[in-house]
C-alpha cells in the first residue's frame, strides 16, 4: 500500500447528489410590512381612483400605518380611537400574539370582538370596503407572531 490508491470520485464534476442551496426563507421585516400595508391601503391617495385609500385617510385614525416609525407602530395605540366599551386606548398590536392584536382583529372582523362585523362596537376594517384577503392578514399575523422583526 502506497497511499496512492485512486479514489473513484472525479472532483472536477458536480457531485451527483448535490442539491442547490435551499432558498433563503423570506421573513418580513418592518420595511416590508409597512410597504405592504401602504400598497394595500393607501395607494393612489388623492387621485380619485382609490376610494378605499381616500376613506382610510379620512378615518378617525387616518392612515396611521403610513408614516409611523417602527417603534410607534409596534408599541403605540391606534390614533384617534378608543374602545367603545371601556374608553381605553387601543394598542395597535401585541408583539408575539397576532390573534389578540387589534390590527389583526380589525382586519379579520374577529367574532365576539369590538370588530365583529355584526355585533362589534367598531366593526370590521376597512369599514365599508371589501376585507383584505386571508393571505394578506396572514402575512401581517406572521410578522407579529415572529416578534415584529425590525
Ligand atoms: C387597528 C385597529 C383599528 C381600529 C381600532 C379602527 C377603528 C376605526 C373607527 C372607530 C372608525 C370610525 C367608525 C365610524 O365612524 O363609525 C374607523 C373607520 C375606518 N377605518 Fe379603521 N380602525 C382600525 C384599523 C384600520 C385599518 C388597518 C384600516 C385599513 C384600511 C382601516 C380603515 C378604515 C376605513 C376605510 C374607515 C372608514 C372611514 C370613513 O368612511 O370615513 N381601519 N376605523
Amino acid at each position: 500500500m502506497t497511499g496512492h490508491d485512486k479514489h473513484p470520485h472525479d472532483h472536477s464534476k458536480p457531485h451527483p447528489g448535490a442539491k442547490a442551496p435551499a432558498a433563503a426563507t423570506t421573513l418580513d421585516h418592518w420595511p416590508q410590512i409597512q410597504a405592504f400595508l401602504i400598497s394595500t391601503f393607501t395607494a393612489d391617495v388623492g387621485s380619485g381612483t382609490n376610494a378605499e385609500a381616500d376613506a382610510a385617510q379620512n378615518a378617525p385614525h387616518a392612515a396611521f400605518w403610513q408614516s409611523m416609525t417602527y417603534s410607534q407602530f409596534v408599541t403605540g395605540n391606534v390614533p384617534g380611537v378608543t374602545d367603545p366599551n371601556t374608553g381605553a386606548a387601543l394598542p395597535i398590536l401585541i408583539v408575539g400574539n397576532s390573534q389578540k392584536s387589534n390590527i389583526v382583529m380589525a382586519l379579520q372582523g374577529t367574532p365576539g370582538s369590538i370588530f365583529d362585523p355584526t355585533t362589534g362596537g367598531i366593526g370590521q376594517m376597512p369599514q365599508g370596503f371589501t376585507p383584505i384577503t386571508a393571505a394578506g392578514i396572514q402575512r401581517l399575523a406572521n410578522w407579529i407572531d415572529a416578534g415584529c422583526p425590525q
